[in-house]
């Protein structure tokens, strides 16, 4: 709270003024109302000291006017009024008359201490006052002395005129003592009035200076007790006015204030509270990461150690295995020429095996040859893997080899065989899979040459398998050689061309033969990836 704010204007303007010599001075100076005070003061006691300067100044002044003016019209009046009445006397030569007409004059007449009247030649015919006339008073005059003084004598001549001459003199005397006197006491008056008034309105002027300034002064003594810690002080409301509004609303402010004050501070306890326990987390968290971050520098440290130590063990472990391969490649490259030698073996073993059944049977000289290459190109169609593309080259080559035991006139029969001949040839597959079966091929090359008659719908031989029972080696076989068979010679019959072959397996294709390997081989003539050559002893496919 800007406390500063309270601060009176007039406190600023009077900043040269020696500060803080009362000693329950605060910040605002606890001059600010009392120079209000005086200043409404002064002001008010200037207005009245000049009224009053300018009513002693005016009436006073106007009252020995009036004086004097009353004054002059009574000395006139008396003297025009004695003149007209003594001309008729003086006209009769009436002496008794004329002096009791002036003392009548004189009776009526207000003021008057004496009246004398001469004749043209100085002697007295009548006087009101005769010591004054005998002692000849009335005709002394002092010019110096002022009109308005008490005791002083006004002093008149003046002539009685009658048809136009001069009868006489008429001298008189007056005399204004209780008028003057009268005129001191209202000026007296009028300046005990106005000094009274001065007191007076004085007295009015600080008890209204008061009233005005009180308020304010108890905003002020408010504030610097507020200022000096005491937030429970209020202002006391002194009337309803403006001024006590001001009071009121600065309670109001104060209240406000101080509502905002508990607010803070309530707030400011629950934030030091929330900071305090933060602190605390904070500083948990500092001792947690430090102690994490140790065991994670002796954790690292530790790894590293063992880093270092695998790495030196693995560089050994890494030099024994080089050695080790390079005795395994060595190895592998004996092993690798072994295998080649091996294969040409088995190349050379299963040709010569073909040629021993081609030796015996004419007829068949080239038939595994062609099965097995028609076999590959079917198999290469249906996107078999190579290791059972390489399995049906050898099956395919030696496929008839069950042959070799089969009696030569048996096979080179020009006529139909007989029957029992014929169950004698059935034999075969079961005879080339005994042949076969100890040799340890990669391949199931016993099998499909066990199965190489078999047929999907079970009207195969030897064992009248159906379907999926037959190996896919041994259906692409069976394909491919009743297609060779068909187009070739046989002792029995001449060649029936490629054609017959093929509608052979396409009348019974998904009967007798394997649908997908049919259309293979179908795609295969189609595509003419498949060429055919004649030879001395018959048709030859590539
Ligand atoms: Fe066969």
């Amino acid at each position: 709270m800007n406390y500063n704010l309270l601060e009176s204007p007039d406190a600023t303007a009077d900043a040269g003024s020696p500060r803080g010599s009362r000693p329950e001075a605060g910040p605002a100076g606890g001059i600010g109302p009392r120079k209000l005070r005086t200043k409404i003061f002064l002001v008010a006691a200037l207005v009245i000291v000049a009224v009053s300067v300018f009513y002693l100044a005016y009436f006073p002044r106007r009252l020995e006017k009036n004086l004097v003016r009353n004054i002059g019209g009574i000395i006139e009046t008396t003297t025009a009024l004695a003149s007209v009445g003594l001309a008729a006397e003086l006209k009769a030569g009436d002496k008794a008359g004329l002096e009791m007409v002036l003392k009548e004059n004189c009776r009526q007449a207000a003021g008057i201490r004496y009246a004398v009247v001469e004749d043209g030649s100085g002697l007295v015919l009548a006087s009101a006052n005769r010591d004054v006339a005998e002692q000849n008073m009335y005709r002394e005059s002092d010019p110096t002395q002022r009109p308005l003084e008490r005791r002083a004598m006004y002093r008149t001549r003046t002539p009685v005129m009658a048809d136009g001459k001069a009868l006489g003199t008429l001298f008189l005397g007056f005399s204004f003592d209780g008028s003057i006197a009268g005129t001191t006491r209202e000026k007296s008056m009028i300046v005990i009035v106005c000094l009274t008034a001065i007191f007076v309105s004085g007295l009015l002027a600080s008890l209204f200076s008061g009233m005005i300034t009180r308020p304010v002064i108890q905003v002020t003594r408010t504030a610097e007790k507020i200022l000096r810690g005491d937030t429970t002080q209020r202002a006391k409301v002194y009337s309803r006015d403006e001024m006590g509004l001001l009071a009121r609303t600065f309670n109001a402010m104060l209240d406000g204030f101080e509502r905002s004050r508990r607010d803070m501070e309530m707030a400011n306890k629950s934030l030091e509270e929330t900071m305090h326990a933060r602190s605390q987390e904070v500083e948990k968290e500092i001792v947690e990461r430090r102690r994490i971050e140790k065991e994670l520098r002796l954790a690292r440290e530790e790894l590293e150690n063992r880093v270092e130590k695998r790495t030196a063990e693995l560089s050994k472990v890494n030099e024994e295995l080089s050695g080790k391969v390079i005795e395994t490649r060595r190895a592998e490259d004996q092993l690798q020429s072994t295998l080649d030698r091996l294969e040409k073996a088995l190349e050379g073993t299963v040709r010569a095996m073909s040629l021993t059944v081609e030796m015996r049977d004419f007829y068949t000289a080239g038939h595994q040859r062609r099965v097995s290459a028609l076999a590959v190109a079917i198999a290469e169609e249906l996107h078999l893997p190579s290791e059972k593309i390489e399995g049906l080259r050898f099956a395919g080559a030696i496929h008839d080899i069950g042959k070799v035991v089969m009696p030569a006139e048996i096979l080179g029969k020009p006529t139909r065989l007989t029957k029992t001949e014929f169950q004698l040839i059935k034999d075969h597959p079961r005879i080339g899979f005994d042949i076969l079966k100890n040799i340890q091929f990669p391949w199931p090359v016993a099998h499909i040459v066990l199965q190489h008659h078999e047929r999907m719908d079970g009207s195969g031989y030897p064992d009248g398998l159906i379907g999926e029972a037959i190996l896919l080696e041994a259906r692409i076989l069976a394909v491919a050689d009743v297609v060779e068979a068909i187009s070739s010679h046989r002792p029995y019959r001449p060649a029936l061309g490629i054609d017959k072959a093929l509608e052979e397996i396409r009348r019974g294709r998904g009967i007798r033969y394997d649908m997908r390997v049919v259309d293979a081989c179908l795609k295969v003539f189609k595509d003419h990836r498949f060429t055919m050559k004649k030879e001395s002893a018959g048709v030859i496919y590539q």
